[in-house]
Protein backbone atom coordinates (compact mmCIF):
# COMPACT_ATOMS: atom_id res chain seq x y z
CA UNK A 1 0.00 0.00 0.00
CA UNK A 2 1.36 3.66 -0.89
CA UNK A 3 0.23 6.61 -0.36
CA UNK A 4 -1.00 9.41 -3.42
CA UNK A 5 -1.56 12.82 -2.76
CA UNK A 6 -3.56 13.72 -5.99
CA UNK A 7 -4.57 17.47 -6.94
CA UNK A 8 -6.99 19.02 -10.07
CA UNK A 9 -6.14 22.72 -10.82
CA UNK A 10 -8.64 24.47 -8.72
CA UNK A 11 -11.48 26.28 -10.82
CA UNK A 12 -11.81 30.02 -10.71
CA UNK A 13 -14.73 31.39 -8.65
CA UNK A 14 -16.45 32.96 -11.06
CA UNK A 15 -19.36 31.07 -12.89
CA UNK A 16 -19.76 27.24 -13.61
CA UNK A 17 -17.53 25.39 -15.34
CA UNK A 18 -18.08 23.66 -18.81
CA UNK A 19 -17.37 19.78 -19.52
CA UNK A 20 -14.10 21.40 -21.35
CA UNK A 21 -12.82 22.54 -17.82
CA UNK A 22 -14.29 19.14 -16.11
CA UNK A 23 -12.20 16.91 -18.49
CA UNK A 24 -9.21 18.61 -18.18
CA UNK A 25 -8.83 18.37 -14.46
CA UNK A 26 -11.40 17.81 -11.65
CA UNK A 27 -12.26 14.32 -13.74
CA UNK A 28 -9.30 12.65 -14.65
CA UNK A 29 -7.97 13.44 -11.21
CA UNK A 30 -10.74 11.82 -9.73
CA UNK A 31 -10.48 8.53 -12.21
CA UNK A 32 -7.27 8.24 -11.11
CA UNK A 33 -7.82 8.69 -6.91
CA UNK A 34 -10.86 6.18 -7.13
CA UNK A 35 -8.76 3.98 -9.06
CA UNK A 36 -5.96 3.91 -6.82
CA UNK A 37 -8.76 3.64 -3.50
CA UNK A 38 -10.07 0.89 -5.07
CA UNK A 39 -6.49 -0.72 -5.59
CA UNK A 40 -5.77 -0.48 -1.67
CA UNK A 41 -3.64 2.81 -1.45
CA UNK A 42 -4.19 5.83 1.06
CA UNK A 43 -5.19 8.47 -1.14
CA UNK A 44 -5.27 12.26 -0.22
CA UNK A 45 -7.46 14.00 -3.32
CA UNK A 46 -7.94 17.96 -3.08
CA UNK A 47 -9.49 20.60 -5.08
CA UNK A 48 -10.53 23.78 -4.46
CA UNK A 49 -12.43 26.85 -5.70
CA UNK A 50 -9.58 30.26 -7.22
CA UNK A 51 -10.96 32.83 -5.74
CA UNK A 52 -8.68 35.61 -5.95
CA UNK A 53 -8.16 38.13 -8.55
CA UNK A 54 -10.07 40.77 -10.80
CA UNK A 55 -12.63 38.12 -12.26
CA UNK A 56 -13.81 37.41 -8.77
CA UNK A 57 -13.93 41.19 -8.01
CA UNK A 58 -15.79 41.88 -11.15
CA UNK A 59 -17.87 38.96 -11.43
CA UNK A 60 -19.20 40.43 -7.71
CA UNK A 61 -19.49 43.79 -8.42
CA UNK A 62 -21.89 42.33 -12.00
CA UNK A 63 -23.70 40.57 -9.42
CA UNK A 64 -24.11 43.35 -7.14
CA UNK A 65 -22.38 41.44 -4.24
CA UNK A 66 -19.78 42.23 -1.91
CA UNK A 67 -17.11 39.52 -3.21
CA UNK A 68 -16.37 37.46 -0.16
CA UNK A 69 -20.46 36.64 -0.16
CA UNK A 70 -19.94 36.10 -3.36
CA UNK A 71 -17.93 33.86 -3.77
CA UNK A 72 -18.72 32.04 -0.68
CA UNK A 73 -22.15 31.60 -2.80
CA UNK A 74 -20.35 30.46 -5.44
CA UNK A 75 -18.59 28.04 -3.53
CA UNK A 76 -21.34 26.07 -2.59
CA UNK A 77 -22.93 26.08 -6.05
CA UNK A 78 -19.33 24.30 -7.28
CA UNK A 79 -19.14 22.16 -4.60
CA UNK A 80 -23.10 20.84 -5.12
CA UNK A 81 -21.94 20.02 -8.79
CA UNK A 82 -18.74 18.66 -7.80
CA UNK A 83 -20.96 16.35 -5.76
CA UNK A 84 -23.35 15.74 -8.54
CA UNK A 85 -20.51 14.86 -10.72
CA UNK A 86 -19.23 12.00 -7.97
CA UNK A 87 -15.61 14.20 -7.74
CA UNK A 88 -14.41 12.04 -5.15
CA UNK A 89 -12.10 15.18 -3.59
CA UNK A 90 -11.24 14.57 0.16
CA UNK A 91 -11.30 17.75 0.56
CA UNK A 92 -12.68 20.85 -1.60
CA UNK A 93 -10.92 24.21 -0.27
CA UNK A 94 -11.46 27.78 -0.88
CA UNK A 95 -8.08 29.77 -1.51
CA UNK A 96 -9.39 33.14 0.32
CA UNK A 97 -8.84 30.63 3.32
CA UNK A 98 -7.34 31.69 6.66
CA UNK A 99 -5.03 28.96 6.05
CA UNK A 100 -4.09 30.06 2.27
CA UNK A 101 -3.04 33.37 3.82
CA UNK A 102 -1.07 32.69 6.48
CA UNK A 103 0.87 30.16 4.23
CA UNK A 104 0.84 32.77 0.97
CA UNK A 105 2.28 35.22 3.60
CA UNK A 106 4.60 32.80 4.78
CA UNK A 107 6.05 31.81 1.79
CA UNK A 108 6.55 34.85 0.42
CA UNK A 109 8.34 35.79 3.98
CA UNK A 110 10.97 32.69 3.32
CA UNK A 111 11.55 33.99 -0.10
CA UNK A 112 12.43 37.35 0.82
CA UNK A 113 14.70 35.94 3.70
CA UNK A 114 16.51 33.83 0.59
CA UNK A 115 17.21 37.20 -1.25
CA UNK A 116 14.38 35.81 -4.02
CA UNK A 117 12.04 38.61 -3.67
CA UNK A 118 13.03 42.15 -5.55
CA UNK A 119 11.15 44.86 -4.92
CA UNK A 120 10.67 47.15 -8.08
CA UNK A 121 9.05 50.67 -8.59
CA UNK A 122 7.24 49.75 -12.09
CA UNK A 123 5.04 51.46 -14.03
CA UNK A 124 1.88 49.75 -14.70
CA UNK A 125 -1.49 50.60 -16.88
CA UNK A 126 -3.89 53.07 -15.06
CA UNK A 127 -7.36 53.45 -16.56
CA UNK A 128 -8.40 57.17 -16.20
CA UNK A 129 -11.78 55.76 -17.00
CA UNK A 130 -12.12 52.87 -14.39
CA UNK A 131 -10.22 55.34 -11.82
CA UNK A 132 -8.12 51.81 -11.27
CA UNK A 133 -5.10 49.92 -12.00
CA UNK A 134 -5.63 47.15 -14.47
CA UNK A 135 -3.79 44.08 -13.52
CA UNK A 136 -2.91 41.22 -16.19
CA UNK A 137 -5.89 39.77 -17.20
CA UNK A 138 -7.99 43.30 -17.63
CA UNK A 139 -6.36 44.77 -20.40
CA UNK A 140 -6.41 43.22 -23.78
CA UNK A 141 -4.56 43.89 -27.02
CA UNK A 142 -2.28 42.58 -29.74
CA UNK A 143 -0.15 39.62 -28.11
CA UNK A 144 3.36 40.71 -29.32
CA UNK A 145 4.46 36.98 -30.15
CA UNK A 146 1.63 36.21 -32.35
CA UNK A 147 -0.23 39.15 -33.09
CA UNK A 148 -3.68 37.57 -31.74
CA UNK A 149 -5.83 40.88 -31.53
CA UNK A 150 -7.24 39.81 -27.93
CA UNK A 151 -4.32 38.21 -25.98
CA UNK A 152 -5.22 39.14 -22.12
CA UNK A 153 -2.67 40.93 -20.02
CA UNK A 154 -1.42 37.70 -18.28
CA UNK A 155 -1.38 35.18 -21.15
CA UNK A 156 -2.01 34.98 -25.39
CA UNK A 157 -4.79 32.30 -25.36
CA UNK A 158 -3.24 32.12 -28.98
CA UNK A 159 0.25 30.95 -28.60
CA UNK A 160 0.31 30.82 -24.88
CA UNK A 161 3.01 33.35 -24.42
CA UNK A 162 3.16 34.12 -20.79
CA UNK A 163 2.34 37.75 -20.75
CA UNK A 164 3.52 41.51 -19.25
CA UNK A 165 0.33 43.81 -19.71
CA UNK A 166 2.76 46.43 -20.43
CA UNK A 167 3.98 44.11 -23.63
CA UNK A 168 0.23 44.32 -25.46
CA UNK A 169 0.12 46.45 -28.11
CA UNK A 170 -2.87 48.46 -28.98
CA UNK A 171 -4.11 47.94 -25.07
CA UNK A 172 -7.37 48.47 -24.22
CA UNK A 173 -9.18 48.28 -20.55
CA UNK A 174 -11.55 45.11 -20.35
CA UNK A 175 -13.77 46.59 -18.07
CA UNK A 176 -14.75 50.03 -20.16
CA UNK A 177 -13.31 48.92 -23.14
CA UNK A 178 -11.38 52.70 -23.13
CA UNK A 179 -8.03 53.21 -24.26
CA UNK A 180 -7.33 55.99 -22.05
CA UNK A 181 -4.59 53.96 -20.23
CA UNK A 182 -1.78 55.79 -18.72
CA UNK A 183 1.67 54.28 -17.35
CA UNK A 184 1.60 55.16 -13.53
CA UNK A 185 4.33 54.48 -10.89
CA UNK A 186 3.71 51.57 -8.50
CA UNK A 187 6.02 49.20 -5.77
CA UNK A 188 5.52 45.29 -6.76
CA UNK A 189 7.33 42.64 -5.39
CA UNK A 190 9.29 40.18 -8.09
CA UNK A 191 9.79 36.62 -7.51
CA UNK A 192 13.51 35.92 -8.59
CA UNK A 193 13.18 33.48 -11.17
CA UNK A 194 15.90 34.22 -13.15
CA UNK A 195 18.02 32.98 -9.99
CA UNK A 196 16.56 29.34 -10.06
CA UNK A 197 16.95 28.91 -13.63
CA UNK A 198 19.33 25.77 -12.99
CA UNK A 199 17.74 24.11 -10.25
CA UNK A 200 14.25 24.41 -12.33
CA UNK A 201 15.48 22.59 -15.73
CA UNK A 202 17.37 19.96 -13.42
CA UNK A 203 14.28 19.40 -11.81
CA UNK A 204 12.66 19.23 -14.93
CA UNK A 205 15.02 17.09 -16.97
CA UNK A 206 15.01 14.34 -13.83
CA UNK A 207 11.26 13.91 -14.94
CA UNK A 208 11.92 11.83 -18.21
CA UNK A 209 8.55 9.58 -17.19
CA UNK A 210 6.34 13.18 -17.92
CA UNK A 211 3.90 13.27 -20.67
CA UNK A 212 4.91 15.04 -23.54
CA UNK A 213 2.18 17.48 -23.67
CA UNK A 214 3.58 18.64 -20.25
CA UNK A 215 7.83 18.64 -20.59
CA UNK A 216 7.51 20.46 -24.07
CA UNK A 217 5.59 23.08 -22.44
CA UNK A 218 7.76 23.20 -19.78
CA UNK A 219 11.36 22.92 -21.65
CA UNK A 220 9.56 25.61 -23.99
CA UNK A 221 9.70 28.25 -21.09
CA UNK A 222 13.27 27.18 -19.45
CA UNK A 223 14.74 26.97 -23.35
CA UNK A 224 13.72 30.27 -24.74
CA UNK A 225 13.86 31.67 -21.03
CA UNK A 226 10.77 33.31 -21.11
CA UNK A 227 9.10 31.24 -18.02
CA UNK A 228 12.36 32.61 -16.02
CA UNK A 229 11.78 36.14 -16.41
CA UNK A 230 11.24 37.56 -13.17
CA UNK A 231 7.79 37.22 -12.28
CA UNK A 232 5.38 40.37 -9.99
CA UNK A 233 3.88 38.49 -7.49
CA UNK A 234 1.42 41.12 -6.11
CA UNK A 235 -0.93 43.40 -8.03
CA UNK A 236 -2.91 46.39 -7.02
CA UNK A 237 -6.35 44.94 -6.36
CA UNK A 238 -8.35 44.95 -2.97
CA UNK A 239 -9.39 41.45 -3.17
CA UNK A 240 -6.70 38.85 -2.29
CA UNK A 241 -4.33 37.88 0.26
CA UNK A 242 -2.90 40.92 1.70
CA UNK A 243 1.16 41.45 0.75
CA UNK A 244 1.08 44.04 3.51
CA UNK A 245 1.10 42.21 6.81
CA UNK A 246 2.39 41.78 10.55
CA UNK A 247 6.49 40.78 10.04
CA UNK A 248 6.44 41.46 6.55
CA UNK A 249 10.02 42.22 5.51
CA UNK A 250 9.43 45.06 3.55
CA UNK A 251 6.68 48.21 3.78
CA UNK A 252 4.86 50.27 1.40
CA UNK A 253 2.87 47.42 0.27
CA UNK A 254 -0.93 48.77 1.93
CA UNK A 255 -3.79 48.16 -0.28
CA UNK A 256 -1.71 45.56 -2.74
CA UNK A 257 -2.40 41.82 -2.85
CA UNK A 258 -0.71 39.02 -3.69
CA UNK A 259 -1.03 38.05 -7.58
CA UNK A 260 -3.77 35.34 -7.99
CA UNK A 261 -1.28 32.85 -9.62
CA UNK A 262 1.03 32.89 -6.59
CA UNK A 263 -1.23 31.89 -3.82
CA UNK A 264 -3.94 29.18 -5.95
CA UNK A 265 -0.89 26.86 -6.18
CA UNK A 266 -0.40 27.22 -2.67
CA UNK A 267 -3.75 26.38 -1.93
CA UNK A 268 -3.37 22.98 -2.89
CA UNK A 269 -1.21 23.04 0.37
CA UNK A 270 -3.65 24.96 2.65
CA UNK A 271 -6.71 23.37 1.40
CA UNK A 272 -5.44 19.85 2.99
CA UNK A 273 -4.56 22.23 5.98
CA UNK A 274 -7.65 23.18 5.84
CA UNK A 275 -9.06 19.42 5.56
CA UNK A 276 -6.77 18.68 8.76
CA UNK A 277 -8.38 21.65 10.47
CA UNK A 278 -11.77 20.32 10.46
CA UNK A 279 -11.15 16.52 10.39
CA UNK A 280 -8.27 16.40 13.13
CA UNK A 281 -5.79 14.67 10.40
CA UNK A 282 -2.50 15.13 9.61
CA UNK A 283 -1.84 17.42 6.82
CA UNK A 284 2.16 18.03 7.13
CA UNK A 285 2.54 14.06 6.52
CA UNK A 286 1.36 14.80 2.69
CA UNK A 287 3.25 17.85 1.62
CA UNK A 288 6.35 17.94 4.77
CA UNK A 289 9.06 15.76 3.38
CA UNK A 290 10.84 15.73 7.31
CA UNK A 291 7.33 14.11 8.05
CA UNK A 292 6.73 11.91 5.97
CA UNK A 293 5.61 13.46 2.72
CA UNK A 294 8.90 12.12 1.14
CA UNK A 295 6.90 8.41 0.60
CA UNK A 296 4.38 10.05 -1.21
CA UNK A 297 3.63 10.22 -4.52
CA UNK A 298 2.30 13.46 -5.95
CA UNK A 299 0.37 13.51 -8.90
CA UNK A 300 -1.31 16.69 -10.29
CA UNK A 301 -3.67 16.89 -12.81
CA UNK A 302 -4.45 20.07 -15.15
CA UNK A 303 -4.92 21.71 -19.07
CA UNK A 304 -2.63 22.60 -21.04
CA UNK A 305 -2.87 26.65 -20.20
CA UNK A 306 -2.21 25.87 -16.90
CA UNK A 307 1.14 23.73 -17.41
CA UNK A 308 3.93 26.81 -17.74
CA UNK A 309 2.29 28.06 -13.93
CA UNK A 310 2.76 23.98 -12.46
CA UNK A 311 6.69 23.67 -13.86
CA UNK A 312 8.23 27.06 -13.21
CA UNK A 313 6.09 29.10 -11.00
CA UNK A 314 5.23 27.00 -8.08
CA UNK A 315 7.99 24.71 -8.28
CA UNK A 316 10.04 28.33 -8.23
CA UNK A 317 8.21 29.26 -4.85
CA UNK A 318 8.73 25.25 -3.68
CA UNK A 319 12.25 25.13 -4.94
CA UNK A 320 13.28 28.66 -2.84
CA UNK A 321 11.25 28.25 -0.16
CA UNK A 322 13.31 24.95 0.53
CA UNK A 323 16.61 26.42 0.25
CA UNK A 324 15.68 27.89 3.95
CA UNK A 325 16.17 25.95 7.34
CA UNK A 326 13.50 24.03 8.68
CA UNK A 327 11.50 23.83 5.16
CA UNK A 328 10.87 21.13 3.49
CA UNK A 329 7.95 21.18 0.92
CA UNK A 330 6.52 18.89 -1.43
CA UNK A 331 7.52 18.70 -5.08
CA UNK A 332 5.25 17.33 -7.89
CA UNK A 333 6.29 13.90 -9.07
CA UNK A 334 3.93 13.79 -11.99
CA UNK A 335 2.08 16.49 -13.54
CA UNK A 336 -0.53 14.84 -16.30
CA UNK A 337 -1.71 17.84 -18.59
CA UNK A 338 -4.54 18.03 -21.33
CA UNK A 339 -5.20 19.45 -24.41
CA UNK A 340 -8.42 20.78 -25.28
CA UNK A 341 -11.86 20.11 -25.89
CA UNK A 342 -13.86 21.24 -28.30
CA UNK A 343 -17.35 22.15 -28.52
CA UNK A 344 -19.43 20.51 -31.73
CA UNK A 345 -17.38 22.34 -34.73
CA UNK A 346 -16.25 25.26 -32.66
CA UNK A 347 -14.95 26.35 -28.88
CA UNK A 348 -16.72 26.05 -25.27
CA UNK A 349 -17.76 29.71 -24.48
CA UNK A 350 -18.43 30.99 -21.25
CA UNK A 351 -19.58 34.32 -22.09
CA UNK A 352 -21.33 33.13 -25.39
CA UNK A 353 -22.64 30.44 -23.73
CA UNK A 354 -21.29 27.66 -25.69
CA UNK A 355 -21.94 23.98 -25.26
CA UNK A 356 -22.51 22.43 -22.02
CA UNK A 357 -22.03 23.40 -18.76
CA UNK A 358 -21.19 21.03 -15.57
CA UNK A 359 -25.27 22.33 -13.95
CA UNK A 360 -26.72 21.91 -17.26
CA UNK A 361 -25.44 18.38 -17.84
CA UNK A 362 -26.41 16.96 -14.64
CA UNK A 363 -30.10 18.50 -15.83
CA UNK A 364 -30.55 16.59 -18.88
CA UNK A 365 -28.69 13.31 -18.17
CA UNK A 366 -27.11 11.14 -14.78
CA UNK A 367 -23.40 12.01 -13.87
CA UNK A 368 -22.04 8.53 -15.34
CA UNK A 369 -23.39 9.51 -18.99
CA UNK A 370 -20.91 12.28 -19.25
CA UNK A 371 -18.18 10.69 -16.80
CA UNK A 372 -17.82 7.88 -19.58
CA UNK A 373 -17.96 9.85 -22.90
CA UNK A 374 -15.57 12.66 -21.22
CA UNK A 375 -13.16 10.28 -20.13
CA UNK A 376 -12.80 7.59 -23.07
CA UNK A 377 -12.84 10.73 -25.66
CA UNK A 378 -9.97 12.60 -22.98
CA UNK A 379 -8.00 15.00 -24.84
CA UNK A 380 -4.38 13.55 -24.29
CA UNK A 381 -2.44 13.35 -27.78
CA UNK A 382 -4.38 15.79 -29.50
CA UNK A 383 -7.47 18.20 -28.69
CA UNK A 384 -10.71 16.22 -28.60
CA UNK A 385 -14.20 17.51 -29.87
CA UNK A 386 -17.51 16.68 -28.27
CA UNK A 387 -20.23 16.07 -30.62
CA UNK A 388 -23.89 15.42 -29.74
CA UNK A 389 -23.74 12.14 -32.51
CA UNK A 390 -20.46 10.78 -30.89
CA UNK A 391 -22.23 11.26 -27.21
CA UNK A 392 -25.51 9.71 -28.58
CA UNK A 393 -23.23 6.60 -30.29
CA UNK A 394 -20.95 6.22 -27.24
CA UNK A 395 -23.88 6.18 -24.41
CA UNK A 396 -25.73 3.67 -26.50
CA UNK A 397 -23.36 1.56 -27.87
CA UNK A 398 -20.88 1.42 -24.62
CA UNK A 399 -22.99 1.64 -21.68
CA UNK A 400 -26.62 0.24 -22.90
CA UNK A 401 -25.59 -1.75 -25.26
CA UNK A 402 -22.45 -3.54 -23.90
CA UNK A 403 -22.51 -3.29 -19.83
CA UNK A 404 -26.15 -2.57 -19.36
CA UNK A 405 -27.37 -5.40 -21.45
CA UNK A 406 -25.21 -7.64 -20.09
CA UNK A 407 -25.99 -6.93 -16.56
CA UNK A 408 -29.67 -7.00 -17.50
CA UNK A 409 -29.14 -10.64 -19.50
CA UNK A 410 -28.06 -12.49 -16.84
CA UNK A 411 -30.14 -11.83 -14.08
CA UNK A 412 -33.38 -12.09 -15.68
CA UNK A 413 -32.58 -14.78 -17.32
CA UNK A 414 -30.91 -16.61 -13.96
CA UNK A 415 -33.85 -15.25 -12.12
CA UNK A 416 -36.70 -16.83 -14.85
CA UNK A 417 -34.61 -20.18 -14.79
CA UNK A 418 -33.60 -20.47 -11.16
CA UNK A 419 -34.56 -18.23 -8.80
CA UNK A 420 -33.16 -15.30 -6.67
CA UNK A 421 -30.04 -16.89 -5.78
CA UNK A 422 -27.08 -18.36 -7.74
CA UNK A 423 -27.53 -21.51 -8.75
CA UNK A 424 -25.17 -24.38 -8.22
CA UNK A 425 -23.89 -27.50 -10.36
CA UNK A 426 -21.79 -27.97 -13.44
CA UNK A 427 -18.57 -27.04 -14.10
CA UNK A 428 -16.26 -24.44 -16.03
CA UNK A 429 -15.11 -25.90 -19.57
CA UNK A 430 -12.97 -24.53 -22.14
CA UNK A 431 -14.94 -21.69 -22.78
CA UNK A 432 -14.86 -20.66 -19.04
CA UNK A 433 -11.22 -20.70 -19.20
CA UNK A 434 -10.50 -18.89 -22.45
CA UNK A 435 -12.84 -16.25 -20.57
CA UNK A 436 -10.69 -15.89 -18.07
CA UNK A 437 -6.93 -16.16 -19.57
CA UNK A 438 -8.71 -13.03 -22.06
CA UNK A 439 -9.92 -11.13 -18.95
CA UNK A 440 -6.80 -11.59 -17.18
CA UNK A 441 -4.66 -10.43 -20.19
CA UNK A 442 -7.25 -7.45 -19.90
CA UNK A 443 -6.59 -6.50 -16.40
CA UNK A 444 -3.10 -6.25 -16.54
CA UNK A 445 -3.13 -3.90 -19.72
CA UNK A 446 -6.17 -2.13 -17.79
CA UNK A 447 -4.35 -1.92 -14.64
CA UNK A 448 -1.14 -0.61 -16.21
CA UNK A 449 -2.96 2.11 -18.37
CA UNK A 450 -4.38 3.60 -15.48
CA UNK A 451 -1.02 3.91 -13.45
CA UNK A 452 0.54 5.31 -16.94
CA UNK A 453 -2.73 7.47 -16.41
CA UNK A 454 -3.88 6.84 -19.63
CA UNK A 455 -7.36 7.32 -19.57
CA UNK A 456 -8.26 7.23 -22.97
CA UNK A 457 -6.45 3.36 -23.21
CA UNK A 458 -7.87 3.16 -20.12
CA UNK A 459 -11.32 3.16 -21.26
CA UNK A 460 -10.97 1.31 -24.27
CA UNK A 461 -9.48 -1.49 -21.90
CA UNK A 462 -12.44 -1.60 -19.84
CA UNK A 463 -15.11 -1.16 -22.40
CA UNK A 464 -12.83 -3.95 -24.32
CA UNK A 465 -13.51 -6.13 -20.55
CA UNK A 466 -17.13 -5.23 -20.73
CA UNK A 467 -17.32 -6.98 -24.41
CA UNK A 468 -15.62 -9.76 -23.57
CA UNK A 469 -18.15 -10.69 -20.83
CA UNK A 470 -21.08 -9.98 -23.48
CA UNK A 471 -19.20 -11.88 -26.04
CA UNK A 472 -19.25 -14.69 -23.58
CA UNK A 473 -22.50 -14.85 -22.55
CA UNK A 474 -23.73 -14.42 -26.30
CA UNK A 475 -21.66 -17.78 -27.72
CA UNK A 476 -22.44 -19.96 -24.46
CA UNK A 477 -26.00 -18.85 -25.06
CA UNK A 478 -27.61 -20.52 -21.01
CA UNK A 479 -30.93 -19.98 -22.47
CA UNK A 480 -30.59 -22.75 -24.89
CA UNK A 481 -28.37 -25.17 -22.96
CA UNK A 482 -30.67 -24.88 -20.36
CA UNK A 483 -33.05 -26.89 -22.25
CA UNK A 484 -30.65 -29.88 -22.65
CA UNK A 485 -28.11 -29.43 -19.53
CA UNK A 486 -29.67 -26.98 -16.59
CA UNK A 487 -25.95 -27.95 -14.34
CA UNK A 488 -24.12 -26.27 -17.19
CA UNK A 489 -26.22 -23.23 -17.40
CA UNK A 490 -25.97 -22.41 -13.91
CA UNK A 491 -22.21 -22.71 -13.80
CA UNK A 492 -22.45 -20.26 -16.70
CA UNK A 493 -24.75 -18.08 -14.87
CA UNK A 494 -22.90 -18.14 -11.79
CA UNK A 495 -19.91 -17.27 -13.57
CA UNK A 496 -21.74 -14.34 -15.71
CA UNK A 497 -23.60 -12.96 -12.24
CA UNK A 498 -19.72 -13.19 -10.94
CA UNK A 499 -18.90 -11.14 -13.82
CA UNK A 500 -21.38 -8.22 -12.64
CA UNK A 501 -19.60 -7.98 -9.30
CA UNK A 502 -16.10 -7.68 -11.20
CA UNK A 503 -17.54 -5.21 -13.65
CA UNK A 504 -19.02 -3.22 -10.96
CA UNK A 505 -15.66 -2.95 -9.03
CA UNK A 506 -13.33 -2.32 -12.03
CA UNK A 507 -15.82 0.11 -13.60
CA UNK A 508 -16.36 2.31 -10.77
CA UNK A 509 -13.48 4.92 -11.33
CA UNK A 510 -15.37 5.83 -14.70
CA UNK A 511 -18.90 5.39 -13.40
CA UNK A 512 -19.45 4.90 -9.87
CA UNK A 513 -22.90 5.15 -9.62
CA UNK A 514 -23.70 2.15 -11.89
CA UNK A 515 -20.56 0.53 -9.74
CA UNK A 516 -23.19 0.90 -6.39
CA UNK A 517 -26.25 -0.49 -8.22
CA UNK A 518 -24.44 -3.71 -9.78
CA UNK A 519 -23.14 -3.87 -6.21
CA UNK A 520 -26.49 -4.06 -4.66
CA UNK A 521 -28.14 -6.21 -7.29
CA UNK A 522 -25.04 -8.86 -6.49
CA UNK A 523 -26.02 -8.10 -2.97
CA UNK A 524 -22.65 -7.68 -1.60
CA UNK A 525 -20.34 -4.89 -0.06
CA UNK A 526 -17.08 -6.67 -1.42
CA UNK A 527 -15.52 -4.27 -3.43
CA UNK A 528 -11.71 -5.74 -2.86
CA UNK A 529 -9.99 -5.46 -6.59
CA UNK A 530 -10.11 -8.55 -8.58
CA UNK A 531 -6.08 -9.47 -8.00
CA UNK A 532 -6.81 -12.99 -8.39
CA UNK A 533 -9.81 -13.41 -11.44
CA UNK A 534 -9.74 -16.69 -10.73
CA UNK A 535 -11.00 -16.53 -6.91
CA UNK A 536 -13.35 -13.48 -8.18
CA UNK A 537 -15.41 -15.34 -10.47
CA UNK A 538 -16.21 -17.62 -7.47
CA UNK A 539 -16.27 -15.26 -4.88
CA UNK A 540 -20.25 -15.34 -5.10
CA UNK A 541 -21.17 -18.83 -4.05
CA UNK A 542 -24.13 -21.33 -4.89
CA UNK A 543 -27.02 -20.45 -2.91
CA UNK A 544 -25.95 -16.28 -2.37
CA UNK A 545 -28.94 -13.95 -3.25
CA UNK A 546 -29.21 -11.52 -6.03
CA UNK A 547 -31.51 -9.01 -7.58
CA UNK A 548 -32.57 -7.80 -11.01
CA UNK A 549 -31.55 -4.20 -11.19
CA UNK A 550 -33.49 -1.29 -12.92
CA UNK A 551 -31.82 -0.22 -16.29
CA UNK A 552 -28.09 0.82 -15.48
CA UNK A 553 -28.06 2.72 -18.81
CA UNK A 554 -30.49 4.37 -20.84
CA UNK A 555 -30.92 5.12 -24.43
CA UNK A 556 -30.07 8.79 -25.99
CA UNK A 557 -33.01 9.14 -28.73
CA UNK A 558 -32.65 10.75 -32.23
CA UNK A 559 -34.82 13.42 -31.03
CA UNK A 560 -33.07 14.30 -27.48
CA UNK A 561 -29.78 14.64 -29.75
CA UNK A 562 -31.03 17.05 -31.78
CA UNK A 563 -33.22 19.04 -29.27
CA UNK A 564 -29.76 19.57 -27.12
CA UNK A 565 -27.99 19.91 -29.72
CA UNK A 566 -29.94 23.29 -30.50
CA UNK A 567 -30.23 24.25 -27.05
CA UNK A 568 -26.36 24.57 -26.00
CA UNK A 569 -25.71 26.03 -29.74
CA UNK A 570 -24.48 29.58 -27.56
CA UNK A 571 -27.64 31.16 -26.16
CA UNK A 572 -27.10 31.34 -22.71
CA UNK A 573 -26.08 34.74 -21.15
N1 LIG B 1 -7.91 28.71 -11.72
C1 LIG B 1 -6.98 28.26 -12.69
C2 LIG B 1 -7.70 27.84 -13.96
O1 LIG B 1 -8.84 27.54 -13.92
C3 LIG B 1 -6.20 27.08 -12.21
C4 LIG B 1 -5.42 27.33 -11.00
S1 LIG B 1 -4.59 25.92 -10.57
C5 LIG B 1 -3.56 26.41 -9.34
O2 LIG B 1 -7.11 27.80 -15.00
F1 LIG B 1 -2.38 26.15 -9.60
F2 LIG B 1 -3.56 27.65 -9.24
F3 LIG B 1 -3.95 25.99 -8.25
ZN1 LIG C 1 0.21 35.13 -28.98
Amino acid sequence: MARHLITSAIPYINGIKHLGNLVGSQLPADLFARYLRGRGHEVMFICATDEHGTPAELAAAKAGKPVADYCAEMHDVQARIARGFRLSFDHFGRSSSAQNRVLTQHFAKVLADQGLIREVVEKQMYSIADGRFLPDRYIEGTCPNCGYDSARGDQCDNCTKQLDPVDLINPRSVISGSTELEMRDTKHLFLRQSAMKEKLAAWIDSKADWPVLTTSIAKKWLNDGDGLQDRGITRDLAWGVPAQFEGAPWEGMEGKVFYVWFDAPIEYIAATQEWADKTGGDWARWWRTDKGADEVTYTQFMGKDNVPFHTIGFPATILGVNQAEGEAWKLVDYIKSFNYLNYDGGQFSTSRGRGVFMDQALEILPSDYWRWWLLSHAPESSDAEFTWENFQSSVNKDLADVLGNFVSRITKFTRSKFGEALPEGGAWGEREEALLAELTARLADYERYMDEKEVRKAAAELRAIWVAGNEYLQSAAPWTVFKTDPAQAAAQARLALNLVRIYAILSAPFIPDATEIMLEAMQTEDRSWPTDLRAALTALPPGHAFTTPEVLFRKVSDEEREEWQTRFAGIRT
